[in-house]
C-alpha cells in the first residue's frame, strides 16, 4: 500500500460489531466479563481501547513499523522512552530541540540520575566522542525546533547500530507523510501527535511507533504502568486527522515554500531558516530523506531586536499567535519567549534561538492571504 491510501485505510477494519466504517468512540472505561479473564480482547481502558487501539494501528501503519502507542501528549510519549533507562544510563541529544524535551530531561530525568550530552548532530559523525559504554540513547530531533537543522537519520543510525544504542527520533516536524525514520534505521519514532498527525489544533496527544517486538512490550509495560495515555475522543479525533495528513502536508509544503522565498526576498530579512534553499547548511540530506520541507520556517530581520521581534508577531493577522505549530491555521511564535523560554538563555542562544528569531508554522490558507499578511506585518 502506497503512503497516501495508508493514511486513510493502513491498520483499519470497519468496526466488528454494525460495520461503522469509522471506529466508534468507545467511551468507556471498563469492559464486562462473562467469568473472571472471559472477556474480548478489553479489560480496562488504561490498557486497551478499541478506539485507541484502532489509532495505534494507523501510527504503525503510516510510519512503517508494527507497533503505535497513543499518549496523552508529546511530552508523556518522550517520558516513556526515558524509562526505558536506567540510572547511570547516558543519552546523547540533539542541542537544537524543543524546549520541553529539553526541560523534560534536565528538570526531571537528570535528577533520576541518567545523563544527557547536548551537542550539534550537523555532523553525524560528531556524537561518536560523546559515546560510551553507558550511553542507551541517541536523541533526535528533524527537522529541529525551532533552527530547521536537517539530521542524517541513516548516518546516525549506523552509528547508533555500531555502538548498540536505541535510536529515537522525534518526527513531529516532518511527519511520515515527508520522513520515514523507521526506514532510514531509527529504533523508535516519536510524534507530538498535536500537531500535524491532528492538523486542527484540537487535540493533546503523543505517539511511538516501533518495529521490534520486545521493545514494544517494554512500551506498552511503560505505557499501562505509566498510565499516561490518551481518551477515545482524541484518538478519534487524531484517526480522523491522519486520514489527510498527506493532502494537508503537500499544501503546507506548497504555502511553506512560497512564504520561505518570500521572507527571503524582502529588504528588512536578515536570515530565513528553511531546510529547502539550495544554502541551507543540510540541504542535500534533506533532499534525500525527506519528500519535501514542510511548512514550518524561522526568520530573523535586519533589525534583529527583541522590539521588533514581538512587534512584527503582533502585527500580523492571518498569522495566529500561538504556541504549537502544525494546524490547519497559520500561526506564529516567538520561541525564546515562548516554546523555547525553559531553555536558559545562553543555552538557546548557542543554537541560533535569539530573541529576534520568529517561527511560523504556516497553514493551508490561500497563499495571497498569508504574503499579504506578512508584507503588511512587516511594512
Ligand atoms: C518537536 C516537538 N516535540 C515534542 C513536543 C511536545 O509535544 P506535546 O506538546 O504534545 O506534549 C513538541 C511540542 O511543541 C514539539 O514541537
Amino acid at each position: 500500500m502506497k503512503f497516501n491510501t495508508k493514511a486513510i485505510h493502513g491498520g483499519q477494519e470497519h468496526d466488528p460489531a454494525y460495520g461503522a466504517v469509522m471506529p466508534p468512540i468507545y467511551q468507556t472505561s471498563t469492559y464486562a466479563q462473562t467469568t473472571p479473564g472471559g472477556h474480548k480482547g478489553f479489560e480496562y481502558s488504561r490498557t486497551h481501547n478499541p478506539t485507541r487501539r484502532a489509532l495505534e494501528n494507523a501510527l504503525a501503519s503510516i510510519e512503517n513499523g508494527n507497533y503505535g502507542l497513543a499518549f496523552g501528549s508529546g511530552l508523556a510519549a518522550i517520558d516513556a522512552i526515558i524509562k526505558l533507562l536506567k540510572p547511570g544510563d547516558e543519552v546523547v541529544s540533539t542541542n537544537d530541540l524543543y524546549g520541553g524535551s529539553f526541560r523534560l530531561f534536565t528538570k526531571i530525568f537528570q535528577d533520576f540520575g541518567i545523563k544527557f550530552h547536548f551537542i550539534g548532530m550537523h555532523n553525524a559523525s560528531s556524537i561518536e566522542a560523546y559515546i560510551n559504554k553507558n550511553t542507551k540513547l541517541i536523541w533526535v530531533e528533524t527537522p529541529t525546533n525551532p533552527m530547521m537543522n536537517i539530521i542524517d537519520i541513516k548516518a546516525i543510525s549506523d552509528i547508533s547500530k555500531k555502538h548498540n544504542t536505541l535510536l529515537a527520533v522525534d518526527n513531529t516536524f516532518a511527519t511520515p507523510y515527508l520522513q520515514q525514520p523507521i526506514d532510514l534505521g531509527a529504533d523508535i519514532v516519536m510524534h507530538s501527535a498535536t500537531k500535524y498527525l491532528g492538523g486542527h489544533s484540537d487535540v493533546v496527544m503523543g505517539a511511538l511507533i516501533v518495529k521490534d517486538k520486545d521493545l514494544a512490550d517494554k512500551l506498552y509495560f511503560i505505557q499501562n504502568a505509566s498510565g499516561a495515555i490518551c481518551g477515545p475522543q482524541d484518538s478519534f479525533l487524531v484517526l480522523r486527522g491522519i486520514k489527510t495528513l498527506h493532502v494537508r502536508m503537500q499544501r503546507h509544503c506548497e504555502n511553506g515554500k512560497a512564504v520561505a522565498k518570500y521572507l527571503a526576498s524582502h529588504p528588512k530579512i536578515e536570515k530565513v531558516y528553511w531546510p529547502g534553499f539550495e544554502g541551507h547548511p543540510n540541504h542535500d540530506i534533506a533532499k534525500a530523506q525527506m519528500k519535501g520541507f514542510g511548512g514550518m520556517l524561522s526568520f530573523t530581520t535586519k533589525e534583529n531586536n527583541y522590539e521588533e521581534a514581538i512587534r512584527t508577531v503582533e502585527n500580523l493577522k492571518v498569522f495566529t499567535l500561538a504556541e504549537s505549530l502544525g494546524g490547519v491555521e497559520s500561526l506564529s511564535g516567538h520561541p525564546a519567549s515562548m516554546t523555547h523560554a525553559s531553555i536558559p538563555k545562553e543555552e538557546r542562544e548557542k543554537t541560533g534561538v535569539v530573541d529576534s528569531l520568529i517561527r511560523l508554522s504556516v497553514g493551508i490558507e490561500d497563499i495571497d492571504d498569508l504574503i499579504a499578511d506578512l508584507k503588511q506585518a512587516l511594512g
